[in-house]
C-alpha cells in the first residue's frame, strides 16, 4: 500500500480486508520510497511485482496509478488520485443498496460541492446502476468534463438522467441520497479560505436536508469538517449513514481483492 497522502480508512480497511482473507499487507508512508522522485515509477512498480502479489497507491497526480499499472505485473488498484476514488464509490454503492434494496434503478442521487474525486467515483457508479446523478456546485468546481463523458457514455446504456446545476435546493428535490465532501481536497490546503467563501451556500444542513425526499440518506466519504460541508445534527442525525458507509470500506475492499486475485 503506497500512499503519497494521509488516509485513515482507506489504509486501515484494506490492510485489515487483507488480513481477514488470510494475507498480509504492508504500509509504505509518502516518505518512505518518494515515488518519482527517489526512483521512477516504472523502476517501483517493476520491482514491487517481484515482491507481491498487488499494489494499492494512493497519489496525487491521477497519471501516476495509470504509470504504477503500466509498468506493475501485478493488479494496481488506485485508493485515491486528483481524478476519482474508485474504491470509496465501490462502498458508497454497497451503501446505497443496503439502505434501498437491489432494486434501486431510478434513485436520485444528488452531490452538493466541489465536482472532485469522489463526485466523479460517486456519478460513475450512479450511472453504472441506473441511478440519476446530479450535481449541485458552484462555478468554476464542475466536475472534469472527460468523467463525464464517460458517465453520458454509460448513461445511454443505463438510462441515468445527468444533472449539473448551480443551486442546491433545487438540487435536492426528490433527492433519496444527499452526498457531500470536504470543500478542500488533500493538494488544495493553499486555497481553503478562498473555498471556504466560495461553498457556503453548499453546506448540507437540516434546512437543506428537509427539502429532500422524507426518507433521503447522507452520504460523507469522511474525513468530514463538521460544520462546514455537514453540520453536527445531520452528520449524527437519522439521515445519516456516514458510520456504516465507513464500515462498508472494508467489505468493499474484500471483495475488490477477491475479484482481482481471481476467487470472486
Ligand atoms: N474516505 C477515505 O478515503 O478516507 P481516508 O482518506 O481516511 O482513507
Ligand atoms: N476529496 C477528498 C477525499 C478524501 C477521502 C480528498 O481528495 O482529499
Amino acid at each position: 500500500m503506497i500512499f503519497q497522502k494521509p488516509s485513515l480508512r482507506t489504509r486501515v480497511s484494506f490492510d485489515m480486508a487483507m488480513r481477514q482473507c488470510g494475507g498480509d499487507a504492508l504500509y509504505l508512508s509518502p516518505n518512505e520510497i518518494g515515488l518519482g522522485q527517489r526512483e521512477s515509477i516504472a523502476d517501483v512498480a517493476r520491482v514491487l511485482s517481484g515482491y507481491v502479489d498487488a499494489l494499492m497507491a494512493r497519489v496525487f497526480a491521477h497519471e501516476h496509478v495509470l504509470e504504477l499499472a503500466k509498468w506493475s505485473a501485478i493488479p494496481v488498484i488506485n485508493g485515491l488520485s486528483e481524478y476519482n476514488h474508485p474504491c470509496q464509490g465501490m462502498a458508497d454503492a454497497l451503501t446505497v443498496e443496503e439502505n434501498f434494496g437491489k432494486k434501486s434503478k431510478g434513485l436520485n442521487v444528488t452531490f452538493i460541492g466541489d465536482g472532485n474525486n469522489v463526485a466523479v467515483s460517486m456519478m460513475h457508479v450512479s450511472t453504472k446502476l441506473g441511478w440519476n446523478f446530479t450535481l449541485a456546485s458552484p462555478e468554476g468546481y464542475d466536475l472534469n468534463p472527460k468523467a463525464v463523458e464517460v458517465a453520458k457514455d454509460i448513461a445511454k446504456e443505463t438510462r441515468s438522467k445527468l444533472n449539473f446545476i448551480r443551486d442546491p435546493h433545487q438540487a435536492v428535490k426528490g433527492a433519496h441520497v444527499i452526498y457531500t465532501d470536504t470543500w478542500t481536497s488533500m493538494g488544495q490546503e493553499e486555497e481553503t479560505a478562498k473555498r471556504e467563501k466560495v461553498f457556503q451556500p453548499y453546506q448540507v444542513n437540516a434546512k437543506l436536508v428537509s427539502e429532500a425526499d422524507k426518507d433521503v440518506i447522507v452520504m460523507h466519504c469522511l474525513p468530514a469538517h463538521r460544520n462546514h460541508e455537514l453540520t453536527d445534527d445531520v452528520a449524527d442525525g437519522p439521515h445519516s449513514v456516514i458510520f456504516p458507509q465507513a464500515h462498508n470500506r472494508l467489505h468493499a475492499q474484500k471483495a475488490i481483492l477477491a475479484r482481482l486475485f481471481g476467487v470472486a
